[in-house]
C-alpha cells in the first residue's frame, strides 16, 4: 500500500499566487492533471457518469452540454478564487479519465473540502494515488490550505479505502448527511491537515549531505 507521503524531492510545479488566473499543469508519475477544457466535456461524459461510478456521489451532468456547462462554471469559481478542478489525462492517452475537486469552505480557503472520481477503467491502476499526490501539495502549498476535508459516503468502500490509504484521518460519521436517488445515507468526514501532510513528507524525503 502507498502512502500520501511519498518522497518527493523536486521543485513545486506552479507559482501560488497565479492559480486563480490559470491553474498551473501538475505532473505525476503516470499522468497530468490540468485545467478543465470544454473539449473534455464528451470523454468525461463517457468515463463518469456510469452507474458504477457515480452512484455514492453528488450525480455528475448526464449530457454533453451539462458537462460544458459545469467546466464553464469550474472556470468561473476559479476566478473567483473558491474553487480548483484539475482533470486528469493518464500519460499515453490524449483525453481526461477523471477530476479532482477542491473548494474552500472558509472564507480566505484556510479549510476546503475535496473530491474526486475517476473513470471506472482506472479503478486499482495506481492513477489515483499518483494523481492525489499531487493534487494535496498544490493544495497546501500553492492554495495555502490548512485543513482538508473529505466527505465518503460509508457505504462506498472504495472512496473510503482510497482516502484511508492517502493517510487522511477518518473523525466522525455525519448521519444521514447525503441524500441521492431518494435515500439517506450517512458520511465519514476525514480530514488531512497541512502540518501532518509537510511533518511526514519530510520525514520521507532522504537528506542530501
Ligand atoms: C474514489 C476513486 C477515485 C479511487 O480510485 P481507485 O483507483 O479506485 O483507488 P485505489 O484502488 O487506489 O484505492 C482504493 C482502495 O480501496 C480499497 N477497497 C476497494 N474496495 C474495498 C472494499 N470493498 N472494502 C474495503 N476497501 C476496499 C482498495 O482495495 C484500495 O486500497 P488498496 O490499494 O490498499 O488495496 C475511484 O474509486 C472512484 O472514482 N470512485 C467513484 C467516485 C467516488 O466514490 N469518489 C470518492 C468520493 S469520496
Amino acid at each position: 500500500m502507498r502512502s500520501l507521503y511519498v518522497p518527493r524531492g523536486r521543485e513545486p510545479q506552479w507559482s501560488g499566487a497565479t492559480w486563480c488566473e490559470r491553474l498551473p499543469s501538475l505532473s505525476c508519475a503516470s499522468a497530468t492533471l490540468r485545467e478543465l477544457q470544454t473539449a473534455d466535456a464528451p470523454m468525461l461524459l463517457a468515463h463518469l457518469a456510469s452507474e458504477e461510478v457515480s452512484r455514492y456521489i453528488s450525480p455528475p451532468p448526464s449530457s454533453i452540454e451539462g458537462f460544458e456547462r459545469f467546466i464553464h462554471w469550474a472556470h468561473r469559481e476559479r476566478v473567483a478564487g473558491e474553487y480548483a478542478c484539475f482533470a486528469v489525462v493518464p500519460d499515453g492517452i490524449d483525453h481526461a479519465v477523471g477530476l479532482f475537486q477542491v473548494r474552500s469552505i472558509e472564507v480566505g480557503f484556510a479549510t476546503a473540502e475535496w473530491g474526486f472520481v475517476m473513470g471506472s477503467a482506472y479503478w486499482g491502476s495506481g492513477l489515483f494515488v499518483d494523481a492525489a499526490d499531487a493534487v494535496l501539495e498544490f493544495s497546501f502549498e500553492a492554495i495555502g490550505i490548512q485543513r482538508l476535508e473529505a466527505r465518503a459516503a460509508v457505504i462506498n468502500a472504495r472512496g473510503n479505502g482510497a482516502l484511508r490509504k492517502l493517510g487522511a484521518v477518518q473523525e466522525a460519521v455525519l448521519r444521514r448527511s447525503f441524500k441521492r436517488g431518494g435515500q439517506f445515507f450517512d458520511q465519514t468526514l476525514w480530514s488531512i491537515l497541512a502540518d501532518d501532510w509537510r511533518a511526514h513528507r519530510a520525514l520521507s524525503v532522504p537528506h542530501v549531505h
